[in-house]
C-alpha cells in the first residue's frame, strides 16, 4: 500500500483503550477527558479482523497503544491473536509501565516482541506531580521486568520539557551504561490547546550536546546497532521501512543506546509509514493532520457483525475494509503542520 507520495505503509498503531491509569500534565486536555462508553470501543475480534485485512495490504508491524494498553482486560489474548496473523513481523506496545511488572511475562508469552515505556522523570515527587499521582518505582520495576522477560530492545521514552525534566537528561542517558535499554529523548510537541508552550521546548540538538559531555558519543547506524544489541532476531523483510524515526547514538562502553526523536526540529513525515486505528474504531491518516474514516460502523453493520465476532471469512467485508485503508492512506498529508488538535491520551502518541 503506497500513499500519494509513494510512502509505503507498513505499520499500524492500534489504540486499544481510551483509559489511562495516569493523568500526565501534557497529555490531558484542561477541560478533562470523558470516558467513552465501553460499547464504543472496538472488541478484540474487531481489532483482529481489521489487523488481518491490513496485513493483506502489506502492513507488517502492529503497535498497541492507548490510553494505557495494560488497563484493557485480558490484553494477552489480543496479543496472541495478532501474533498468529500470517505476515506479522513485529508486534510492540507502548505503555506507561505502571502495571508492567505484573504483565511482562504474560504478554511476552502471548507473542509481544517489543516494549516502549514512557517515563518522564526518575524522581519520586516529580514523577508523582507529572503523572497526577503515579509511583515511579512501579515503572522502574516494570522496566526491569521487561528486561528480565527478554523483550527485544526495550525502549524508555522521555519527553523532554524545559523547566519540568530537562535537568534529568544526563541521568536518563546514564541508564544505558549498564542496561541493554534504548533510552529515547522525544521533542515536546505542542498540541491543540497547548500551543503557547514554546519556552518548554528543548531541541534534540541541545540534548545531544548535553549527553556528549558525559562521554564519547558514537553514532549507531540503522541496522548496525554495534555490538549486535537490539537486533531483532527472527524478523525478516523490509527492515528499513519498519524502522522508527529515532537517530541512534551510544555512549562509549555503554550496553544500551540513546535515541533522539525530533518531530519538531526535523519532522520525519517523509519517512512516515504508519496509520492509526483509534480505540473507537476510526482509521486515522496522521497523528496531527489528515482525515479519518469510521471502520466500526462497517464492522458492526448487520450483514457483517456475526462474521467479525466469530472470526469467519467474509470477502465482501474484507474488501470494504481494505478500501478504507487505501482511502485513508491517500489522506496522509505530505507533511503535517507540527501542531494539531488531537488529544494525545486517546491516540497514544
Ligand atoms: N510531545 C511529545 N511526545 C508526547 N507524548 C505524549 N504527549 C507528547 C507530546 N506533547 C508521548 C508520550 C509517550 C508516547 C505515547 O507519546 O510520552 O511516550
Amino acid at each position: 500500500m503506497l500513499d500519494r507520495f509513494q510512502r509505503k505503509i507498513t505499520r499500524l498503531r492500534i489504540s486499544v483503550t481510551d483509559l489511562c491509569n495516569l493523568y500526565c500534565v501534557y497529555c490531558k486536555p484542561p477541560q478533562g477527558v470523558h470516558q467513552m462508553p465501553r460499547k464504543e470501543i472496538l472488541s478484540f475480534e474487531e481489532i483482529a479482523f481489521v489487523a488481518r485485512c491490513a496485513t493483506r495490504l502489506g502492513v507488517r508491524s502492529f503497535r498497541l497503544t492507548g490510553g494505557e494498553p495494560l488497563t484493557r482486560r485480558n490484553i494477552e489474548s489480543l496479543i496472541a491473536s495478532l501474533s498468529e496473523i500470517p505476515g506479522v513481523e513485529d508486534l510492540a506496545m507502548t505503555t506507561n509501565g505502571v502495571a508492567l511488572k505484573q504483565h511482562a511475562r504474560a504478554i511476552k508469552d502471548a507473542g509481544l516482541r517489543r516494549i516502549n515505556i514512557s517515563l518522564d522523570s526518575l524522581g519520586e515527587d516529580r514523577f508523582r506531580r507529572i503523572t497526577g499521582g503515579g509511583n515511579v518505582r512501579d515503572v522502574l520495576e516494570g522496566i526491569e521486568a521487561a528486561v528480565d522477560a527478554g523483550f527485544e530492545q526495550t525502549k524508555v521514552n522521555m519527553v523532554v520539557i524545559r523547566g519540568t525534566n530537562d535537568d534529568e537528561i544526563e541521568a536518563f542517558a546514564r541508564l544505558t551504561l549498564d542496561r541493554p535499554l534504548e533510552v529515547r529523548f522525544i521533542e515536546y510537541m505542542a498540541f491543540g490547546c497547548r500551543m503557547v508552550e514554546e519556552e518548554k521546548f528543548v531541541s534534540s540538538k541541545e540534548v545531544v550536546e548535553r549527553i556528549g559531555r558525559l562521554g564519547n558519543l558514537e553514532v549507531v547506524d540503522v541496522d548496525g546497532k554495534r555490538g549486535g544489541e537490539g537486533k531483532t532476531p527472527g524478523l525478516s523483510g523490509p527492515r528499513v521501512s519498519l524502522r522508527g524515526p529515532a537517530k541512534l547514538y551510544r555512549l562509549e562502553g555503554a550496553r544500551g543506546v540513546l535515541g533522539l526523536i525530533s518531530p519538531v526540529s526535523q519532522p520525519f513525515c517523509g519517512d512516515c509509514n504508519r496509520l492509526r486505528l483509534t480505540s473507537e474504531g476510526k482509521l486515522r491518516a496522521c497523528l496531527l493532520a489528515g482525515g479519518e474514516v469510521d471502520i466500526k460502523s462497517i464492522l458492526r453493520s448487520k450483514d457483517h457483525a456475526a462474521d467479525v465476532t466469530n472470526g469467519r471469512s467474509n470477502p465482501a467485508l474484507e474488501q470494504e475494509i481494505r478500501d478504507v485503508f487505501i482511502k485513508v492512506s491517500h489522506m496522509k498529508p505530505k507533511v503535517h503542520s507540527g501542531r494539531g488538535e488531537p488529544v494525545m491520551c486517546q491516540i497514544g502518541g
